[in-house]
C-alpha cells in the first residue's frame, strides 16, 4: 500500500463545510485524504491538491472536479493563481513524508535500509543528504542535528563527521551509521531517527516551506474558510500552533487598538487532536500525529 492515511475522517469532517467549495490537498501522497475531500463535495465542488514528488502522480485521481498540480505546496498560491484561484474554502497539510517514501529503499529516507545519502522528495532538487553531510561547514552541521533532530551532542557529531569525511567522502546511510557505533544499542534507534530527522529536514526545507504555505494557506483562504492541518514532530506543531494562535511564528504578536492580541485564526478546538489506540494500533506512523485546525477570522 502506497499510503494509509492517519485521522482520515476527523480531519476531513473539520475541513470540508461547503459541499460546493473549493478545497486545496497540499499533500496527495497516496490520496487517500484528497479522495475522502471530493466525497464529501457536490459537482460543484473542486479539489486541487499538490506533491512534490514523481512517485505520488500515478495514484492520481480520475474526477472532473479534481486536479493534481506536481509542485512544492510553497508554490501554492501562484499555482492556483494559474487555474484562476484566489480564494478558497479550505485547505489541509498532512506533513512530512510518505510510507512509500521510507519503503523505497533506495530513497535513502530510512534507517533500517542501506540506501545512498538522498532524502529528496523532489528528486529533482539538487540538494540532497550526500551534499548537506560531505560538504556543509561544521558549524552549519551541528545546528541542524541540534535544532531540527534536537541532539544535544551536535557539535561532537559534527566534528567527527568532518573529521572522516577528510579521508573518504560519506556516500550511504550505512557508512553515515558506522560513523556512530560506539551509540549504546538501547539508544541507537532513536539516535538514528533523530539523525535522519535532522538531514530530512534540511534537504527538504521542511520548516521554511511549511512556514511559506501557512502563510499561503492565510492569504487564500475565505473568512470561515478552514486551515487543517498534521504535523508529525514538535518542530513542525510548534509553528502550527503559533501560526493558528496569532499568525505569526515568532515575536510578539500584534495588538489591536483596545490592546488585545490580533486573532488570525479562531481554533476550532483548543488541544490538538490526536489519534485514538486503534488507530496507533493499526497504523503505527499515525503514533505522532497531531492535528490543529484553525477557521479564518
Ligand atoms: C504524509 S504524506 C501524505 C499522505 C496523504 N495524505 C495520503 O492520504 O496518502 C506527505 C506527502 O506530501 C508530500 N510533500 C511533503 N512536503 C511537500 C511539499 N513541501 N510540497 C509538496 N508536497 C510535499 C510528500 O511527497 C508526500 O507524498
Amino acid at each position: 500500500m502506497y499510503h494509509n492515511p492517519v485521522l482520515l475522517k476527523q480531519s476531513v469532517d473539520d475541513l470540508v463545510t461547503n459541499p460546493d467549495g473549493i478545497y486545496v490537498d497540499c499533500t496527495f501522497g497516496g490520496g487517500g485524504h484528497s479522495r475522502e475531500i471530493l466525497e464529501r463535495l457536490s459537482d460543484k465542488g473542486k479539489l486541487f491538491s499538490f506533491d512534490q514528488d514523481l512517485d505520488a502522480l500515478k495514484n492520481t485521481i480520475d474526477d472532473p472536479r479534481f486536479t493534481l498540480v506536481n509542485q512544492n505546496f510553497r508554490f501554492m498560491e501562484n499555482s492556483l493563481l494559474m487555474y484562476g484561484i484566489s480564494q478558497v474554502d479550505g485547505v489541509l497539510a498532512d506533513l512530512g513524508v510518505s510510507s512509500h517514501q521510507f519503503d523505497e529503499a533506495e530513497r535513502g529516507f530510512s534507517t533500517r535500509s542501506n540506501a545512498p545519502l538522498d532524502m529528496r522528495m523532489n528528486v529533482m532538487q539538487s540538494l540532497d543528504a550526500k551534499k548537506v553531510i560531505n560538504e556543509y561547514e561544521e558549524e552549519d552541521l551541528a545546528d541542524l542535528f541540534y535544532h531540527y533532530g534536537e541532539l544535544r551532542e551536535a557539535r561532537k557529531l559534527a566534528r567527527e563527521i568532518v573529521h572522516h569525511r577528510k579521508t573518504k567522502s560519506i556516500e550511504t546511510t550505512e557508512d553515515l551509521k558506522k560513523l556512530f557505533s560506539y551509540i549504546p544499542p538501547h539508544k541507537v534507534n532513536k539516535f538514528y531517527a533523530q539523525l535522519f530527522q535532522a538531514i530530512r529536514i534540511e534537504v527538504n526545507q521542511e520548516l521554511e516551506v511549511l512556514k511559506e504555505m501557512l502563510v499561503q494557506a492565510y492569504n487564500i483562504l475565505k473568512p470561515e474558510g478552514r486551515l487543517v492541518v498534521i504535523s508529525y514532530h514538535s518542530l513542525e506543531d510548534r509553528l502550527v500552533k503559533r501560526f493558528l494562535k496569532n499568525g505569526m511564528f515568532e515575536g510578539e504578536p500584534e495588538r489591536d487598538i483596545y490592546g488585545n492580541y490580533k486573532k488570525a485564526f479562531e481554533l476550532l478546538k483548543s488541544k490538538a487532536i490526536i489519534p485514538d489506540d486503534k488507530e496507533i494500533e493499526e497504523n503505527s506512523r499515525a503514533r505522532s500525529a497531531k492535528m490543529r485546525t484553525g477557521i479564518k477570522v
